[in-house]
């Protein structure tokens, strides 16, 4: 929850006014019984005994300060008579807040003596490593309002106990390894406002009297609990001020009970990924006047969807994905006003899509692929100004494309694939931000229009099985492309040599009865008149052409290239190529000698290796590869080598020895690493070029977090991996290594490579799973690079600091960042928008996790700074430099 911290302070302070009620205060005060009263400071000096507090979070817990001025203390009077006090007599009225979150905390909980500091009220233990069960003792809490235990590493059943903590309000207990049944005892906690058991091992049928005694829940999480394999419990839909209902991944089964729909403060339903079917109640929707967020995605519900959906007016996420949906899709669904996305796809929905009013539809995501829908595209989807995805492949859609489909200034993907859609492809000249157009498998006619050579960020063409005609226009020479296909058309002509030469890109012709010079194609065969190349250039082509041919139409089948069986000392050597590259497992392995070596990192080090044709790559060799077979590394690299993405480094190929050992083959860009560049003795790059780094590394992650096919993290981002290609387009490397070492293999060699361990998260030493929100706090060490023109490890010669410390300081010794900002560009623009990085910056390296922002967002800030206006200079401008 983004609100934590609020949501704390709040109920610190409705504690503060519990304990100060005249009867409870009386009670707390009259101590006057056997045993001396032992100090609060003393009781917390032996809970932090049992502690191991491995980076000394708790240093400043000592005899001689006050308690409540020690670190992650909190004390909060009624009276407002100052947090102070702690130490003296009177503590009563003090409620005390213990904040010990994220400190990589581990050891033993000594609730014992925790139990009895006086008013203590906010406990959160959670991100931490503890390892244990739920500590019973903490039942005697008595005055405890908010306890956090999330993600602390415990495990063990539920102690019923826990019903004793009378004042509750909140408990997290999520992201832990607890089992067995949810203790129907739970039910006294009758002040409860927010409960979630989310991510555990959670089994059994749940109660109902929990449900019907916690009428004040306003957040429920039982999320991600896979043994818990219960219906949904009609007695939901007492608890009238629910407003976060989060069930997704639980194996709840049968279908949505009636009681369900009275819940009119929900804002936010998710109960995705279960096993619940059959159609839903015709009046789903109408009460829900808040809902902002409805998820009810990869079930097995079926029927139609009920027309009251149009009732939920404040609707901005709509999921259905994956379950067996019939009929159409409510009309009314289509006019909310604020609805962002739409996600329909891998349903039995029918009927027409209808036209949008463009004007007032925020509407920034559609996807209906794998559907029965019919009829034309309408021709407002792309004009509505948010747009950003728009798929509807695997329909029935007919007639042609409007002209108008990527009008909208935001509009990056298009698939209309495995349609019935003709006609021409229109001349699509707007579509400054489109990434993807997948157009494949329809009946399109006439020829690749020439303008789509014109479109700046275009990255993936398909336009395979349609009835194209004509050349393949040369304009497309221009783009930066990962993917083009037109296989099986009818086009003819020359392919553009660029298309078809260097390594790069990933071209489909074949199936082009007409087309030559291209691979896998005759070198004229088809073509009447050849351009007059000279009888020298043709020989080399055709050569070129031989060698790809293998590769190119393995690759196509999602298979190999080439794989090759070396001899080197008796072992059996591996040498697997996903992009025809001239190099021979000898040549390979001669390379890699150390006056070849051009880097080093936390796995290995990076040699630069020249081809036959003159051509650059760079191989890494890893260390701490050993125990993978070459079946299991085969298979990590065949995702990577899948990826395609302007800007991630394309993998060629790697090498594997019978001992194990790795060695990876990248692309290599004369241009270096954006670590080269900040190191050189002076960085001039200017603002823009910077910025437009920054966009393509965040557009990469992105790709990685959201839109392979698989979820990938980089875990290992760093300004030296991130390589730099023309006009500064960055390419991101280094992907995945976690997936041929090991996890464990991995983190060890992270640990040990001091030098970047100011890009890894905070987090990274207690939290088991990594998470994409790392790759954020590691691409906003990057921006902090960019903005500030400093090396991440070390930016100044005279402190050892690293650079998120570095900003953060000057930032609060300065009240403000103009010492911060590298004076590389003064102008105002320029000074405006690193000043708007730098807070986006700090975002993404928040301490917190919850609180970074994710890639796709990133992305969009981002490119706001970036105004379509302002074209990039020439280079002579942006390379002055205004250094003081
Ligand atoms: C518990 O703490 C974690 C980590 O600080 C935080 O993300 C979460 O929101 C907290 N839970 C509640 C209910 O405040
Ligand atoms: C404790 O904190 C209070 C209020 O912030 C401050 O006035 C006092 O000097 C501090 N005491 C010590 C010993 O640091
Ligand atoms: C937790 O403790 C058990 C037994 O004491 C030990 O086997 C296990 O490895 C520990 N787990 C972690 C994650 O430290
Ligand atoms: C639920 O509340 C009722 C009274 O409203 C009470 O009698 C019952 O004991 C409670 N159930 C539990 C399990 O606490
Ligand atoms: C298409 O959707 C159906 C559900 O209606 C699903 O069973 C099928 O797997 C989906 N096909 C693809 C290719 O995802
Ligand atoms: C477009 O949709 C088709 C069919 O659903 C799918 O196979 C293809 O991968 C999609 N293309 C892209 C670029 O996502
Ligand atoms: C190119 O298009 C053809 C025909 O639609 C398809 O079979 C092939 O898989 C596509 N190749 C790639 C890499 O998308
Ligand atoms: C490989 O496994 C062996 C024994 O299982 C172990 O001793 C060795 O440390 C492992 N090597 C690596 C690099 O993980
Ligand atoms: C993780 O722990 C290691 C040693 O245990 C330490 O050197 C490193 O700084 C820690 N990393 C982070 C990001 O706190
Ligand atoms: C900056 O100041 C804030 C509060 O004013 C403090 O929490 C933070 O620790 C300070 N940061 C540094 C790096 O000193």
């Amino acid at each position: 929850m983004a609100t934590t911290a609020a949501t704390d302070i709040l109920l610190l302070f409705s504690a503060v006014l519990l304990l100060s009620t005249p009867s409870i205060a009386a009670s707390a005060s009259a101590p006057a019984v056997a045993a001396m009263p032992v100090q609060p400071q003393e009781l917390l000096l032996s809970f932090k005994a049992s502690l191991n507090d491995p980076s000394g979070a708790l240093l400043t817990w000592s005899r001689s300060t006050p308690y409540c001025n020690w670190s992650h203390v909190t004390c909060t009077t009624a009276a407002g008579g100052g947090g102070g006090g702690g130490g003296g007599g009177g503590d009563a009225d003090v409620a005390v807040g213990l904040s010990l979150q994220g400190l990589g905390l581990s050891g033993d909980i000594a609730a014992e003596p925790l139990c009895r500091v006086p008013g203590l009220a906010v406990l959160s233990l959670a991100s931490n490593t503890f390892n244990q069960s739920v500590p019973l003792e903490l039942s005697r809490c008595a005055t405890l309002v908010s306890l956090n235990l999330s993600s602390a590493g415990l495990w063990g059943p539920l102690p019923d106990q826990l019903a004793m903590l009378a004042s509750l309000a909140s408990l997290d207990l999520s992201g832990n390894d607890i089992e067995g049944q949810v203790p129907p005892g739970l039910a006294a906690l009758r002040g409860l406002q927010v409960l979630d058991l989310g991510g555990n091992r959670l089994s059994g049928v749940l109660h109902p009297a929990l449900f019907r005694n916690l009428t004040g829940l306003h957040f429920l999480d039982l999320s991600k609990n896979q043994f818990l394999e219960s219906e949904l419990p009609p007695e939901l839909g007492e608890m009238a001020g629910l407003r976060w209902l989060f069930l997704q991944g639980s194996g709840f089964t049968g279908g949505i009970p009636e009681n369900l729909l009275q819940l009119e403060q929900l804002e936010v339903l998710d109960l995705s990924m279960n096993s619940l079917t059959g159609a839903l109640p015709p009046a789903f929707g109408h009460n829900f006047r808040k809902l902002l967020s409805l998820d009810l995605s990869q079930n097995g519900f079926s029927g139609p969807f009920p027309n009251e959906i149009d009732k939920c007016v404040m609707l901005q996420r709509f999921q259905v994905q994956g379950n067996g949906f019939t009929g159409e899709l409510p009309a009314g669904l289509w006019s909310l006003p604020d609805l962002r996305v739409i996600r329909a796809e891998n349903n039995r929905f029918s009927g027409r899509l209808p036209e949008l009013s463009a004007a007032a539809s925020r509407l920034e995501q559609v996807q209906v692929d794998n559907n029965s829908f019919s009829g034309e595209i309408p021709r407002s989807i792309g004009m509505v100004r948010t747009m950003y995805r728009f798929t509807a492949s695997a329909n029935q859609l007919a007639g042609s494309l409007p002209d108008t489909l990527c009008d909208s200034p935001a509009m990056s993907i298009i698939n209309v694939s495995g349609n019935s859609l003709s006609g021409d492809i229109p001349e699509f000249t707007s579509c400054r931000r489109l990434v993807s157009l997948s157009l494949s498998g329809n009946a399109l006619t006439g020829p690749i229009p020439a303008s789509l050579g014109g479109l700046p960020v275009l990255t993936y063409i398909d336009v395979s099985s349609n009835g194209l005609t004509g050349a393949i226009p040369a304009e497309l020479q221009s783009l930066k492309l990962a993917l083009l296909n037109v296989s099986y058309n009818h086009l003819t002509g020359r392919v553009p040599p660029s298309l078809v030469s260097g390594v790069l890109p990933a071209v489909f012709l074949q199936g082009n009865p007409g087309l030559c010079g291209g691979p896998g194609l005759p070198a004229n065969g088809g073509c009447d008149a050849p351009p007059s190349t000279n009888h020298h250039q043709g020989l080399a082509l055709a050569a070129t052409v031989a060698s790809f041919v293998t590769g190119v139409l393995l690759m196509a089948l999602g298979a190999f290239a080439v794989c090759r069986r070396l001899h080197g000392g008796g072992d059996t050597t591996k040498l697997v190529l996903f992009y025809p590259i001239k190099i021979t497992g000898d040549e390979l392995l001669a390379a890699l000698h150390d006056k070849n070596v051009i880097g080093r990192g936390a796995f290995g080090k990076v040699y630069l290796i020249e081809l036959q044709d003159g051509q650059n790559v760079a191989a890494k060799k890893l260390i701490g590869s050993g125990n993978q077979t070459f079946r299991a590394v085969k298979n990590h690299m065949k995702i990577l080598g899948k990826i395609r993405h302007k800007n991630i480094a394309r993998l060629l190929g790697f090498c594997y020895s019978q001992g194990g050992e790795v060695s990876v083959i990248y692309e290599h860009l004369k241009m270096g690493s954006l670590q080269d560049l900040i190191c050189a003795p002076k960085f001039t790059v200017g603002w823009n070029d910077r910025l437009r780094i920054a966009i393509g590394v965040a557009q990469g992650l992105v790709y990685l977090h959201h839109d392979y096919t698989i979820r990938l993290l980089h875990r290992d981002l760093k300004s030296s991996n991130v390589l730099l290609g023309d006009d500064f387009e960055p390419k991101v490397a280094g992907i995945g290594i976690d997936r041929v070492v090991g996890d464990k293999a991995y983190r060890s060699s992270l640990a040990s490579d001091l030098n970047y361990s100011c890009y890894i998260a905070p987090e990274v030493n207690y939290t088991k799973k990594p998470t994409h929100l790392m790759d954020v706090y590691s691409f906003g060490v990057i921006l902090l690079e960019l903005i500030t023109g400093k090396p991440a490890e070390q930016p100044a010669s005279d402190d050892s600091v690293d650079i998120v410390r570095w900003v953060r300081r000057r930032i609060n010794v300065t009240d403000g960042s103009s010492q911060i900002l590298d004076p590389v560009d003064v102008s105002h623009a320029a000074q405006q928008g690193m000043q708007a990085a730098l807070e986006l910056a700090l975002r993404c390296t928040s301490v917190m996790p919850d609180q970074r922002p994710a890639m796709d967002e990133v992305v969009r800030s981002l490119q706001l700074l970036h105004s379509p206006q302002t074209l990039p200079l020439p280079p002579s401008f942006t390379g002055v430099a205004l250094e003081p």
